[in-house]
């Protein structure tokens, strides 16, 4: 899960990370209040979940409240890269000496941490690792010693400080560190850490993102960081049943068990498409192993409320669940939806059981469904039901 800046920034408070002041708004109203609060120069900033705000006119200057008025007017409502502006957050505003980049994040391929940081920050880091990347440290952090002072004096070194800030950075990232070992994160990053006139080090942009498999056990608490008015309704939905969902922009309503298969469903589903006016795959839903008539209910209840799909393709594969297990669940799942049921299913079953499970089906002779021998006839048949 990404956060906002603004939410980035709270945390960053809570583990003592210097960070100026700021305040959410979303009117201008409330903007020229934030300021008037804050008093002095502020800086009115766009909250979407993307980068390169500044650029694309979201971070505006504000010498007074008037001026913060305008500035949240002028940037709410922007479009950002797809994201809409919705609300800003009004922060105080720093005299800038010197922009700098730290970072610490997951590295998946090396299944270690690894820090990057920069004497060069405010530009985009993926633009800095291609035309600069000499002015880019990558260090690794060993995930059992994490980020200590003499580690991050070694980052900072790397990085090529000067050795007078030295000390200050590094205390700085210690604190950083702690933010993304203490909240579970796979990214913490700021852009631009800045020194000021005064002489300090600040966190001026944050960007954090959070390991969602901590949420419920080790930081319940994040639940409120969520963004529940910008999900999809559908995957919510899915989200309170407990379901691997993702909504996408097609007519076939997938369902499989395993993100594998599912996966490859979904590619075979578009190549199928083609032949029969270019219908997509609807969805992402892995029901995964046990695929009982209440998760199938479940499943087919939330792909059937999506308006776009026009047919549902079941494709499943019993491994350690038998194909037995699943056509009940489907046949149930049929009686559980009744009239909700209206689209037609094509079921593509293999593997433990099948002759059985597909006896059940043809039993069952429900008027939606049809039987496919294998995947790619029932992708074809279900691509052209959703084409009819
Ligand atoms: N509070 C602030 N005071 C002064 N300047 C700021 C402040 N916040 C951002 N800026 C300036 O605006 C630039 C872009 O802001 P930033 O928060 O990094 O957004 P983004 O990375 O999305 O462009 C920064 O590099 C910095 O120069
Ligand atoms: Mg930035």
């Amino acid at each position: 899960m990404d956060l906002y800046e603004y939410q980035a920034r709270d945390l960053f408070e809570k583990y003592e990370v210097p960070v100026l002041a700021g305040i959410v708004a979303e009117t201008p109203e409330e903007a020229k209040a934030a300021a008037e609060k804050i008093g002095g120069v502020v800086v009115v900033k766009a909250q979407v979940k993307t980068g390169g705000r500044g650029k694309a006119g979201g971070v505006k200057v504000a010498k007074t409240p008037e001026e913060a008025y305008e500035a949240a007017q002028a940037i709410l409502g922007l479009d950002i890269k797809g994201h809409v502006v919705k609300r800003v957050m009004v922060a105080q505003g720093a005299r800038i000496a010197q922009e700098f980049y730290f970072s610490v994040l997951l590295d998946r391929a090396n299944r270690s941490y690894l820090s990057l940081c920069s004497v060069e920050g405010g530009m985009e880091i993926e633009v800095l690792a291609v035309e600069k990347p000499e002015a880019l440290a990558r260090v690794e952090v060993n995930p059992l010693r994490g980020i200590d002072k003499e580690k991050a004096v070694e980052i900072a070194t790397a990085a090529n400080f000067p050795a007078e800030l030295i000390e200050k950075v590094s205390d700085v990232f210690v604190k950083l560190y702690n933010v993304y070992k203490g909240e579970d994160a796979t990214l913490v990053e700021v852009n631009p850490l800045v020194l000021t006139e005064e002489g300090d080090v600040i966190a001026l942009d944050g960007k954090v993102s959070l390991d969602e498999n901590a949420s419920e056990i080790r930081h319940p608490e994040h639940e409120e960081l969520e963004d529940k008015d910008a999900a999809d309704p559908l995957e919510a939905k899915a989200k309170a049943a407990g379901l691997n969902y993702v909504k996408l922009d097609g007519e076939v309503g997938i369902i499989g068990n395993g993100a594998g298969l599912v996966m490859s469903t979904l590619d075979v589903v578009a190549y199928a498409g083609e032949n029969h006016g270019n219908v997509k795959p609807a969805n992402f839903l892995d029901i995964g192993g046990g695929a009982s008539a209440t998760i199938m209910a479940a499943g087919l209840d939330v792909i059937l409320g999506d308006e776009q799909v026009k047919s549902v393709f079941v494709n499943v594969f019993g491994g350690i669940t038998s194909c037995v297990a699943v056509a009940d669940g489907i046949v149930k799942a049929l009686e559980i939806l009744g009239e909700a049921a209206s689209k037609p299913l094509v079921v593509r079953l293999d593997g433990n059981q099948v002759e059985e499970g597909r006896a059940i089906l043809a039993a069952a002779n429900h008027p939606l469904v049809t039987l496919a021998a294998g995947m790619d006839e029932g992708a074809d048949k279900a691509a052209a039901l959703a084409n009819a």
